[in-house]
């Protein structure tokens, strides 16, 4: 029929360090939003319902040594067989919450001896780039209060204010840097505002490509 072209949805991207209250506030949105009826889907990487996603998680959980390089290709690779189906549904019209994403996988393997940004960065140009993303910002003291750091490999306070200052050298216009030290309540009312003023922009913007 003319003039019913569908309204792509939008790809949202939440990022942090660990304990910054991410998973809690994606789930939380994409909870509210659909139970408005709007079309959302949350995502998370790394996907561990695949092969590789599933080495990424051994990896996390210290069950497999990686060399940096090696594993930073992993967790890019993770994404690059799941770029296929998210251009799929953003173009017909759901809008991708997704908590981590490339930013996370150049922020985390960044800090490590020997590991160049440019370099990181690389791997992951080229994928769907995000419409938003939105950076909870947490000091690493601050999210070591909210609950002990577990085992997983990167949960140490002076890893996690390295990986910090790296997410900073990511940021662009397209980021939307929101402090992450307040109540759940007050800041999904913050997010979701600029989530929804997101998604109306997306619907008639073409779907870029990441860093290039
Ligand atoms: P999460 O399951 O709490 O989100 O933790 C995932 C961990 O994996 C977190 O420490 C960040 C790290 N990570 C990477 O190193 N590279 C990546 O590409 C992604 C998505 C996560």
């Amino acid at each position: 029929m003319f003039g019913s072209a569908v309204k792509r949805g939008a790809l949202i991207v939440f990022e942090g360090c660990d304990r910054c209250g991410k998973t809690t506030q994606c789930k939380k949105l994409v909870d509210v939003l659909k139970s408005e009826g709007k079309n959302v889907e949350f995502m998370r990487f790394p996907d561990g319902s695949t092969h590789i996603g599933k080495m990424c998680r051994e990896y996390l959980e210290c069950g497999i040594e990686l060399e940096d390089h090696a594993i930073h290709l992993l967790f890019a690779a993770n994404r690059w067989e799941a770029a296929p189906k998210m251009r799929e549904k953003l173009m017909s019209g759901t809008t991708l919450i997704v908590d981590r994403y490339s930013f996370s996988g150049v922020a985390f393997s960044a800090v490590k001896p020997g590991m160049e940004l440019a370099w990181c960065k690389h791997a992951e140009a080229g994928l769907p780039r995000p419409d938003l993303v939105l950076y909870l910002d947490l000091s690493a003291e601050a999210a070591a209060k909210r609950g002990s750091y577990g085992d997983e490999r990167y949960e140490k306070v002076g890893l996690q204010g390295r990986v910090r200052e790296t997410y900073r050298r990511l940021f662009d216009e397209r980021w939307s840097v929101v402090d992450a030290d307040t109540s759940v309540e007050g800041l999904h009312t913050r997010l979701r505002a600029v989530v929804v003023t997101t998604m109306e922009r997306s619907h008639h913007q073409p779907l870029a490509r990441l860093w290039t």
